[in-house]
């Protein structure tokens, strides 16, 4: 840092993308404080998947996964940063930032004032609260996001062991943390208004499959329609009961010890949303990750980008890889360094239980599901005669590396033996 607070690169928070972006920068040999991470949390950045999983039953804790162990890089812990020059600003939250002048700067809530060449988003997203909900402000309701949250949560689960959670959400954090609580001993009823799990990927066959083992482990699904509409208060009206559940005009008291809350997530785009073109929620950028205005970029969650292999499709992704990705486009392009555009295979991955699925490409057309259900399951998505997305569920390393070199391909055209054998049993993926 200069004496006056001034920075070549700024990256405005500290999660997943903050953490590769730093590793790049390293990589491509920036100079000694030249780069500052500004992030409101109060660890250095961390790989979040861990939160809903190991985390929660087998007490991971940090710093074990700090940035870029999952990426196969090295667990940076604070020394890391300092010994490599990257100044990193934790405990800080940026309040204001006026990015459309040449030299944009940055406030930050505890007065500090930065000032930066380029700037590079990676504010993630935030859950949806249910604020308007009655009873919100009980004690014993959860959300998750940040280590903070989840250190609340894992001790809530473990007080709450033999007792019961409600867990409001079929998605991603309904899937894992339900069965997450199930493993640490809790009775668990997942509430949600879809036909079936993960409908923001799962076609009903698929969901079948995962909701007939959350049921053989006693998980309740309460499905269909089901709508929280708020929150139930004891007998002192301070910690939660339960929940109140709408049904068309039907109204029903779901009673828990606890509840979880995963309904989705809305990215932190309020420091730039009246500076910056807008897109799907995000911030437009293009192939380098930069915004409509030059020298600021967004990556990770915030960022609405063209998707290549699928004719540019304009979209915003909440996943990991793309964090990691994104965020290294983003560094080679402010350093000058980019020789490519942006082009990002769709991946997608959960694990839960001993179950653990991977999704490349796209969802859409007609999907094929097959394989022997016990446990492995492959699944792809045809449009027009060519392959657009694949699926596999238990799938052995090598086949998942298989899938993927075949999915760098998507969309093309189905080879009918191949897809034939895949279907029929295991993989050979495409
Ligand atoms: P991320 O949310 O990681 O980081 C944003 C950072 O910015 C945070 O530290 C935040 O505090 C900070 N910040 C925001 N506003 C700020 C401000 N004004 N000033 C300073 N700092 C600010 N994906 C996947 O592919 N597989 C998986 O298994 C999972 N599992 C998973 C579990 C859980 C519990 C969550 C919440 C999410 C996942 N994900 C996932 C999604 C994945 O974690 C997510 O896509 C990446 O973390 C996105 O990285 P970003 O850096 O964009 O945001
Ligand atoms: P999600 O969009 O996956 O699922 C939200 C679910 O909540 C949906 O089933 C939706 O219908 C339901 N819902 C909405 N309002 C409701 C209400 N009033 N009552 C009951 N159900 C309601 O979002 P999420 O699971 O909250 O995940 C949050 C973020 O974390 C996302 O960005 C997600 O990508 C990320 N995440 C990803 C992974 C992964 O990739 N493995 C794991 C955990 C979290």
């Amino acid at each position: 840092m200069g004496a006056d607070g001034s920075y070549k690169y700024v990256v405005i928070g500290g999660g997943n993308a903050a953490g590769y972006a730093a590793w790049e920068f390293v990589k491509q040999g920036v100079g000694k404080n030249e780069v500052c991470i500004v992030s409101r949390e109060e660890v250095a950045p961390y790989e979040r998947p861990a939160l809903s999983k190991a985390f929660l039953f087998k007490d991971v804790r940090l710093p074990g996964f700090h940035t870029c162990v999952g990426g196969g890089g090295e667990r940076q812990q604070p020394e890391w940063y300092a010994e490599h020059g990257i100044d990193l600003m934790l405990n800080t939250e940026v309040a204001k930032a006026n990015l459309t002048a040449g030299t944009k700067t940055i406030e930050t809530k505890d007065g500090k004032s930065i000032s930066a060449e380029n700037v590079i988003l990676a504010t993630g997203a935030s859950p949806i609260f249910l604020t308007k909900l009655d009873g919100a402000d009980l004690n014993g309701i959860f959300y998750l996001r940040e280590n903070a949250d989840a250190l609340k949560l894992a001790e809530a689960l473990k007080a709450n062991a033999g007792k019961t959670v409600v867990v409001v959400g079929g998605g991603y954090i309904g899937m894992e943390v339900g069965a997450a609580a199930q493993l640490m001993g809790l009775k668990v009823k997942l509430v949600f208004p879809e036909e079936h799990v993960m409908p923001r990927l799962f076609t009903p066959a698929l969901a079948q499959y995962y909701e007939k083992f959350y049921q053989s482990k006693g998980i309740e699904l309460l499905k269909n329609g089901r709508l929280c509409s708020a929150f139930l208060p004891d007998a002192e009206n301070k910690g939660v009961r339960g929940i109140l559940v709408c049904k068309d005009d039907t109204k029903e008291e779901i009673s828990a010890d606890m509840v979880v809350v995963g309904v989705g997530a809305r990215p932190n785009t309020q420091l730039v949303g009246d500076q910056l073109e807008m897109e799907n929620g995000g911030v437009k950028v293009d192939g380098n990750m930069q915004s409509s205005v030059p020298g600021v970029y967004a990556v990770g969650d915030i960022a609405s980008f063209g998707v290549k292999q699928f004719a540019g499709k304009r979209t915003r992704m909440e996943h990991v890889e793309h964090a990691r990705q994104s965020a290294a486009q983003a560094v080679k392009a402010a350093m000058g360094k980019s020789d490519a555009e942006y082009d990002y295979l769709p991946f997608f991955y959960s694990r839960v239980f001993d179950l653990s699925w991977v999704f490349y490409g796209d969802n859409v057309g007609e999907c094929v599901v097959g394989g022997s259900g016990a446990p492995q399951i492959f699944a792809v998505w045809l449009e027009g005669g060519k392959v657009m997305g694949a699926f596999a569920e238990s799938a052995a390393d090598d086949e998942v590396k298989r899938l993927k070199a075949a999915a760098k391909g998507f969309p093309k055209a189905v080879d009918e033996a191949k897809l034939t054998q895949l279907l029929a049993d295991k993989s050979t993926p495409l």
